[in-house]
């Protein structure tokens, strides 16, 4: 059966593509064992700082190496002691000279960009640099930006209906009431996008209306004018990491000409498969306004995470249902038109396999 929601071939996430293995901050001096992309990984650093990823079971009987101790840059299996570097060769077996074959551990790429450690998803000698997604708009390694309100969290749901649902304009009004307020039908999902669509790259943009700036939006904008609007976008980043609610506070006049950017935000979510069904959830925010306003911190960050625990508990009531479900025979909405453009992309990259990531542009509309 084709997994849920593709519509052909047997994979649940494009293979040859850089996925979030980790928080930098997550990787040290002990081991990190985590299981992504269907396999165990152990992270660590070396006594340089470079963090490296091997595979997380000794060859020998099998054992996890959460536990290993690092020694002179090697992993010591807590088992029977075999040695290996950090590019997982066994360097040495404790009580013989000879080292039988298969005693290495796989070697994974791994690159390391502001607060994320990344892996590719293949062969480590397939790595390819140039489709590791280009961040800087997030301001993630920018001193302008503030990092805020990081986390992770498990889903028990396949990472595709994770990835979607970000892109899902319609389901704020009834998933998010709690958090975000209910909406009129005047303020629900923006009725048109500007799209922005190339390889590694896509993204929906939509303006709120130029209106008067109001007592509460001028004390995170100071220098602000008498009027402002916010533009919004959605963006994909490769293929798992999105940046949902990215907006630009726009001082403009009052015919809405845009005079200045006031502060930008972005909240972005690292989706990465643990297994077929399991995923990954790496969230977190930046801004370039009021960064020493730590209350207005907390309610982002708290309010992000509340937002992101109601997406999960509601993609987890679905995922025990999808395992025979044929997404073939789902009826689609107009709204849903932003989900199914970034489904069709990750299954061209797919069936792109190897040569993945060079997608080609503008895509034919989907029809609803
Ligand atoms: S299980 Fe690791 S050396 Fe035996
Ligand atoms: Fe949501």
């Amino acid at each position: 059966m084709v997994p849920y929601p593709f519509s052909e071939g047997n994979q649940s996430w494009p293979r040859h593509q850089w996925y979030i293995a980790a928080w930098s901050r997550e990787v040290g001096s002990v081991p990190l064992m985590r299981k992504i992309l269907d396999q165990e990984i152990v992270f660590f650093r070396t006594a340089s700082g470079r963090a490296t990823a091997v595979s997380g079971l000794c060859p020998h009987r099998q054992m996890p190496l959460a536990t290993a101790q690092i020694v002179d840059d090697q992993l010591i299996c807590p088992y029977h002691g075999a040695a290996f570097d950090a590019e997982g060769r066994c360097a040495r077996l404790p009580f013989q000279e000879h080292i039988p074959g298969a005693m290495n551990l796989r070697s994974f790429a791994v690159e390391e960009k502001g607060p994320f450690i990344w892996v590719w998803d293949g062969d480590a000698s397939t790595a390819d640099i140039g489709l590791l997604p280009d961040v800087s708009s997030l301001g993630l390694m920018n001193e302008n930006y503030s990092l805020f309100g990081c986390g992770l969290r498990h889903v028990r749901a396949r990472s595709q209906i994770v990835l979607e649902n970000l892109f899902d304009h319609s389901h704020i009004t009834f998933t998010h009431a709690a958090s975000l307020g209910t909406r009129t039908q005047a303020e629900g999902p923006p009725k048109s996008f500007d799209i922005t669509d190339r390889a590694g790259y896509l993204a929906f943009r939509h303006s709120s209306p130029c209106r008067p700036v109001t007592e509460a939006m001028r004390l995170l904008f100071p220098a602000i004018g008498s009027f402002m609007r916010v533009d919004y976008r959605v963006e994909l980043f490769g293929v798992a990491l999105v940046n949902t609610v990215g907006t630009e506070s726009v001082s403009c006049d009052e015919q809405g000409e845009s005079q200045a950017t006031a502060g930008r935000m972005n909240f972005f979510h690292g989706i990465t498969p643990e297994t077929a069904t399991t995923t990954h959830y790496f969230l977190g925010g930046t801004r370039d306004f009021g960064q020493d306003n730590d209350d207005y911190t907390s309610v982002l960050a708290e309010r992000n995470e509340r937002v992101v625990d109601e997406d999960i508990k509601l993609l987890e009531s679905i995922e025990p249902y999808l395992e025979r479900t044929d997404a073939r025979s789902e009826p689609n909405f107009t709204t849903d038109a932003t989900a199914i453009r970034v489904r069709r992309r990750i299954e061209r990259l797919m069936q792109e396999g190897a040569g993945a990531g060079h997608v080609t542009a503008e895509t034919a509309p989907e029809a609803f």
